[in-house]
């Protein structure tokens, strides 16, 4: 079925792959007869918010045929996920949309912004030069979970936005010589280790193109993290380095990402920016105690806001979000509204990527009250923005 609606090859190994991290229970599907016309399904994951990390429904492969679109299959499913979603205790759920406008009528919000390059590294160029302190490591197939997993979870403790990997994710993320061969091109990983040990890792394979002129390689990277700073910069930089290379593409950068401002030309990076991971709130009491607030984390204050909430209905309604300490009390109140705000816009402020101010600039927030969108700008909006590495 979804080879027909996503027009792709659902390979055996593909198959396999979705299987070893799904919970059965979990896919649904709508049915004519004995035929599948409709399935989807949630994954059970665990995503990283400002200060923590909270179980969270990961919605999953949402496909209906072309024979019976719009006759409501799709909203029947979501409703089924959603309603399962809150439970099974998941605050929030969250999703990588095919196309962005499905989804807002449920009450998604985009969480994450995903920065997509197509570099040529020859042109691009490092602002600054500094000395190479550690070492390169390529890891044969199979190998390095061990090595790079330590490097993914202190990166994910850094940012909102990234998702738990038990090791059967890591398997369909790392090399593995059987799986991965398609085309000729395999998957290769490289770690950046120093005397402290492995700083940074990246999973990439190269598409080898040779003509009159010589080689016109493109180096696709699937993922490249860092957990320090250096670590970060030297993966980058043995990437955009590689021998015989003419581009170097990547996709599900976050904006603010060092890379960004460590060109000396820029816009050879060639960057585009799309809508990353969208985010539903389930239970606004559970989601916003969940996180922490302010910008070092020990925020103060207090925004009360009138929630729109067609969905869901029962989080309609005005809250009030008393925080001390950087933790907060979120309780349903009769007070007059500082922010009237949609479950979408409420969902862009929860991972800390927007400020009110910004979506008020869009006509999405309203100040109810003068000094309700100061309030909430001190509160929700993190240093670093939010960064999902992973589709799924
Ligand atoms: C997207 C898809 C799942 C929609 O299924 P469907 O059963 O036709 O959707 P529904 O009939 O339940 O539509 C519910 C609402 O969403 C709207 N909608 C559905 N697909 C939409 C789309 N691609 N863009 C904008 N709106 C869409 C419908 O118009 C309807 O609006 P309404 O509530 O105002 O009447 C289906 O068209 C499909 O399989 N597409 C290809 C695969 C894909 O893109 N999947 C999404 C993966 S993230």
């Amino acid at each position: 079925m979804d080879e027909i609606t996503f027009s792709e090859d659902a390979s055996d190994e593909l198959v396999k792959r979705v299987e070893a991290v799904s919970d059965k229970e979990r896919f649904v599907c709508a049915m004519e007869d004995d035929r599948f016309v409709g399935t989807a399904g949630v994954f059970s994951l665990h995503l990283t918010v400002p200060g923590g990390d909270m179980p969270a429904g990961g919605v999953t492969w949402v496909s209906v045929l072309p024979t019976h679109r719009r006759r409501g299959i799709m909203r029947e499913l979501m409703r089924r996920m959603i309603d399962d979603c809150h439970r099974r205790g998941e605050p929030i759920a969250m999703l990588w949309a095919a196309e962005g406008a499905i989804y807002q009528r449920f009450g998604f919000g985009i969480g994450t912004f995903s920065v997509n390059l197509d570099a040529e590294p020859k042109a691009f160029g490092f602002a600054r030069d500094w000395p190479i302190e550690g070492r390169f490591r390529l890891l044969a197939a199979g190998e390095g979970r061990e090595v790079v997993e330590p490097v993914y979870e202190a990166a994910r403790a850094q940012r909102s936005g990234f998702l738990s990997r038990t090791p059967d994710w890591w398997l369909g993320i790392l090399p593995d010589a059987e799986k991965d061969k398609k085309g000729g091109e395999a998957k290769r990983l490289v770690v950046y280790e120093t005397d402290a040990g492995a700083e940074a890792y990246a999973v990439y394979k190269t598409k080898p193109e040779w003509g009159v002129r010589g080689s016109s390689h493109q180096l696709i990277v699937d993922e490249a993290i860092g957990s320090t700073p250096s670590g970060t910069r030297e993966i980058w930089r043995y990437l955009l380095s590689v021998d015989l290379v003419r581009t170097v593409k990547t996709w599900r950068l976050p904006s603010d990402h060092p890379l960004l401002v460590l060109a000396a030309e820029p816009r050879r990076l060639g960057a585009t920016m799309g809508d990353g991971l969208w985010i539903r709130i389930l239970d606004v009491a559970a989601a916003l105690q969940g996180r922490t607030y302010g910008i070092d984390g020990h925020g103060r204050g207090q925004v009360c806001f009138d929630l729109r909430d067609e969905f869901c209905s029962r989080n309609a309604g005005r809250w009030s979000l008393e925080v001390e300490d950087g933790r907060a009390r979120v309780t349903q109140v009769a007070a007059e509204a500082d922010l009237a705000l949609d479950a979408n816009d409420l969902a862009s402020l929860f991972l800390g990527g927007f400020s009110a101010t910004a979506l008020a600039a869009a006509g999405r927030v309203v100040e109810m009250r003068p000094g309700g969108l100061a309030a909430a700008d001190s509160l929700f909006p993190t240093p670093l923005k939010p960064w999902c590495p992973q589709e799924f």
